[in-house]
């Protein structure tokens, strides 16, 4: 998003950026923001994890948190309200930026095709929708037959930051007829299958991937002669004070409740 911008002259040296986060993209932008010389303010719900928070400011980022309990569509409305404020600020926006589609597309489905070229299904979390959109149009195109499928979140329940369309926002980079389906995720298999990777495989991964996992598991005991790739998005380091890894389920519910995990 940061390349397509100075590209199209819409950010020069010294700017300020400003971005809603769950955290993730935010933590990526404060990196290259620090690199290439911009000042970063991240907007996010102050429902999310010290670790996020540590990690921007020590990138230098600022941060503006919203409300918690409206997770990052809170951060939105409050990052376009400062943005319209402050004219000189640049916005990436990741929810309605064509970059981020273009990204995965060069880069995360072009690599599927090259070392799993027998795909037959991707699956991938739904945050802004950017990997589902990139990596779906990369893979149509190699192969028309591959299908593209969402994980999501029940409406209600407590994985925040996987993005449930029946909240009410729909990002405009998210094209829904391009998916051939969405797999509704409880919080516990999330947390089940985070933990359970860890244990047979040494992977230590964040919640999203314990959800993207789940869904493979899903699609797997009812599909025959497939191959299924997934996205585990990030590691689980930033989730380490939540306790996630150490204690069940039932002993943390309480406590995970409105957290972003996305
Ligand atoms: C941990 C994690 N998983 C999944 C996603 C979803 O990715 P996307 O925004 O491309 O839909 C994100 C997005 O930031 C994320 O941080």
């Amino acid at each position: 998003m940061i390349f397509d911008a100075e590209k199209e002259q819409k950010i020069t040296k010294g700017q300020t950026i400003i971005e809603p986060t769950s955290g993730n993209t935010g933590i990526g932008l404060a990196m290259i923001a620090k690199i290439k010389g911009y000042k970063m303010i991240a907007v996010m719900p102050d429902s999310v994890s010290q670790e996020r928070v540590s990690l921007l400011k020590s990138f230098g980022a600022d941060i503006i948190f919203s409300e918690g309990k409206e997770g990052t569509n809170g951060s939105i409305k409050l990052a376009q309200k400062i943005s319209s404020e402050n004219p000189e600020y640049f916005m990436p926006f990741q929810y309605g930026n064509q970059a981020s589609i273009k990204a995965h597309y060069y880069t995360t489905g072009l690599e599927i095709t090259k070392q799993m070229p027998d795909v037959t299904h991707f699956v991938s979390g739904l945050g802004t929708g950017g990997t589902l959109m990139g990596v779906g149009k990369r893979l149509k195109e190699f192969n028309e037959s591959i299908k593209i499928i969402a994980t999501a979140p029940h409406p209600d329940d407590v994985v925040q930051g996987l993005r449930s369309i029946e909240h009410g926002y729909i990002p405009p980079i998210l094209d829904l007829d391009k998916l051939d389906g969405r797999i509704m995720v409880e919080a516990e298999e999330s947390f089940y299958w985070t933990k359970k990777v860890m244990e047979t495989h040494g992977l230590f991964v964040g919640v999203s991937s314990g959800a993207t996992l789940a869904t493979c598991v899903k699609m797997s005991k009812r599909l025959e002669n497939s191959i299924i790739v997934t996205i585990f998005a990030d590691g689980g380091w930033k989730y380490l004070s939540s306790g996630i890894y150490e204690k069940e389920f039932s002993e943390i519910a309480n406590d995970i409740d409105g957290k972003v995990w996305w």
